[in-house]
């Protein structure tokens, strides 16, 4: 057994996602990347399997996971798409179908996703759209598509008018985590992923919230034995929310916190620049603020999570654009019903709720002069 053969090794973990007859499971261990091909060859049958990946993820991990495939008969090849979110769209996904069809793939044929959100998003659409959907297996290499992209089904393309716009719920069959592949992720890269982790004990679960504050250095430096219990964590609410609410029509809106501002930050910034997570650090702390302002969360909780996430290396203020070029942004959020926008706020650390505001209350004038603590209580009021 490798645990018991080298005590560095903690044991692999599995997360279950319950939805019905498309549950799956998530298997997180240390080293396991190898191993992979025996799971895929048993949860999908197929013999055929289409490796997504990108030139910097590909060259690092495919031979291993090709290997794994071939092992267990199955006859795989790898397919590489640029990097890049802008690639993240119709060409490419064109380019995968030819792909495909040049390979033969068929109806009980497997793609599998290997690397970040990216590839995730554009391998999962089109093995959601190729013959009417195949199988799919993601292979997540970041932190942030470990703990959240690859869980839930989302798979999407973006268009030039905007990001996601093309898209399905499309369940893989497998997700398989093996930690060890985060050593190349950078640090920056790292603590983006990190922000989504903070987010889910934030929303959902304050004793892991208060875990993650014990060991926040320790998960950042990639620690296995801290690591893999936090990112199994991370997962199972993720899990737990989707199978709650597989198309978002209730609870899982809560996985948004923060994400109202964030895709106004990104989407202020040209999508570069800034970080997803990044984003979403600073849109959290600014929900936490105005959740405290507004009187819906108890004072002191938008600086624990403040503290936390820059302990993460996360910036945490809002970028200095113009209140009109915010509330613009925020008007076109895809979220937005009417100019009244579900926003999700913190009751306290570990519970979240919607609420209906306007973009004008999600962002009060003077946001930039009263947004330290205290200061904005004077815009208070209930939602
Ligand atoms: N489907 C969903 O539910 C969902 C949720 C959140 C985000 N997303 C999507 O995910 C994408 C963002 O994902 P992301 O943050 O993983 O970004 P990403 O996939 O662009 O990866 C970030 C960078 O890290 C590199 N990289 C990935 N793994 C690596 C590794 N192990 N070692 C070294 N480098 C590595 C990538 O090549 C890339 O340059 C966006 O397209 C977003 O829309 C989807
Ligand atoms: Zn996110």
């Amino acid at each position: 057994m490798r645990g018991g053969a080298d005590r560095a090794v903690p044991r692999p973990r599995s997360v279950r996602v319950e939805l019905g007859e498309r549950s799956y499971t998530v298997r997180l261990g240390q080293g396991t990347l190898g191993d992979v091909g025996r799971e895929v060859a048993r949860r999908t049958r197929a013999s055929r399997a289409a490796l997504v990946t990108v030139p910097g993820v590909g060259r690092r991990y495919a031979g291993r996971v090709l290997r794994s495939l071939r092992g267990a008969g199955v006859r795989a090849e790898r397919i590489d798409v640029p990097d890049g979110d802008a690639t993240k769209n119709l060409k490419q996904l064109g380019r995968l179908y030819d792909a495909f069809l040049a390979r033969g793939l068929d109806r009980s044929s497997v793609v599998v996703a290997l690397g970040g959100g990216m590839v995730g998003d554009l391998a999962g659409f089109a093995a959601a759209s190729y013959l009417r959907g195949v199988s799919f297996v993601q292979i997540p290499t970041t932190v942030l598509a470990m703990v959240d992209a690859s869980i839930g089904g989302k798979v999407a393309v973006n268009l030039p008018q905007g990001k996601n716009l093309v898209g399905a719920f499309h369940q893989p069959r497998l997700v398989w985590i093996d930690v060890d592949v985060l050593r190349s992720l950078p640090k920056r890269q790292r603590a983006a992923g990190f922000a989504e982790v903070v987010k889910a004990g934030a929303l959902w679960d304050a004793d892991f919230f208060a875990r993650v504050e014990r060991d926040a250095e320790a998960l950042l430096d990639l620690e296995p034995r801290r690591l893999l219990p936090v990112l199994e964590r991370a997962c199972a609410i993720k899990a737990e929310v989707v199978a709650r609410d597989e198309r978002e029509s209730g609870v899982r809106m809560l996985l948004n916190l923060g994400h109202t501002l964030a895709h106004a930050v990104e989407s202020l910034a040209g999508y570069t620049g800034v970080l997803h997570g990044e984003a979403v650090a600073m849109g959290m702390v600014h929900a936490a603020r105005r959740s405290e302002a507004l009187d819906l969360a108890p004072g002191g909780t938008a600086e624990r999570l403040e503290t936390l996430l820059k302990r993460f290396g996360l910036p945490t203020e809002l970028p200095a654009h113009p209140r009109s070029a915010y509330l613009a942004a925020l008007r076109v959020d895809k979220k937005s019903r009417d100019s009244r926008i579900r926003y999700i706020a913190l009751r306290r650390i570990g519970r979240a709720e919607a609420v209906t505001l306007t973009p004008a209350r999600i962002l009060p004038a003077g946001w930039d002069r009263r947004k330290r603590r205290g200061a904005s209580r004077t815009g208070g009021g209930k939602a």
